[in-house]
């Protein structure tokens, strides 16, 4: 009987060291992005004092500061991010490609590739990007027809040295 419990006390400590070292060693913040729906803060938080960035716009894409840790101001009608902040990814995906459901499913962001968006086959209009409209998709939220886009799209307002990195990041993706 006394070996029982002895046997149940040394389980109990096994287990305890080994859930004490996986929560220590195990990060919880693997990313897996998600739209906003299920978007959580800590989360966010984690991710960007864990994942290092190999440019100012890929930090800028991935969580709406840049490199000099300075959150990017946005306005619009997207109201989960000036709660939770957080970059482009959040809703046009880790890939540019976009498709990922906003507000409930009722909007989709578009694929923001630059390759796509310079060659007509965007899903809004077929006038092409060039730099110039892109930086006024991005800061005024009006397309390259001159149409203002959906208001669940942020405005950000960035620096010129911001948004010239991350369009450079729009071009890699
Ligand atoms: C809260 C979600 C959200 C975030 C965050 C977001 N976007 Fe968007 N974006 C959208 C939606 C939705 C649209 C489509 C708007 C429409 O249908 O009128 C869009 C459209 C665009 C377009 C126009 C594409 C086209 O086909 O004309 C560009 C460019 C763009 N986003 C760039 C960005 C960049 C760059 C960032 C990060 C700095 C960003 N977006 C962050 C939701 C978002």
């Amino acid at each position: 009987m006394i070996k029982i419990s002895l046997l149940m006390v040394f389980l109990f400590f096994v287990m305890l060291s080994v859930a004490l070292l996986y929560v220590t060693f195990v990060p919880e913040y693997v990313a897996d992005l998600e739209g906003p729906e299920g978007y959580d803060l800590s989360y966010e938080d984690e991710k960007h004092r864990y994942r290092s960035f190999s440019s100012n716009g890929e930090e800028i894409y991935y969580t709406g500061i840049n490199e000099s840790g300075d959150l990017i101001d946005t306005s619009g009608d997207a109201h989960w991010i000036y709660m939770y902040g957080g970059g482009c990814v959040n809703c046009h995906g880790t890939d540019g490609r976009g498709g990922v459901p906003i507000m409930m499913g009722n909007i989709m962001s578009p694929d923001i590739r630059y390759s796509t968006l310079s060659s007509g086959e965007h899903h809004m209009n077929h006038v092409p990007y060039d730099e110039e409209t892109l930086k006024i998709a991005i800061t005024e939220g009006i397309d390259s027809e001159g149409i203002p886009l959906d208001m669940n799209m942020p405005r950000w307002e960035m620096t010129d040295k911001d948004l010239d990195n991350l369009i450079g990041y729009l071009k890699d993706l």
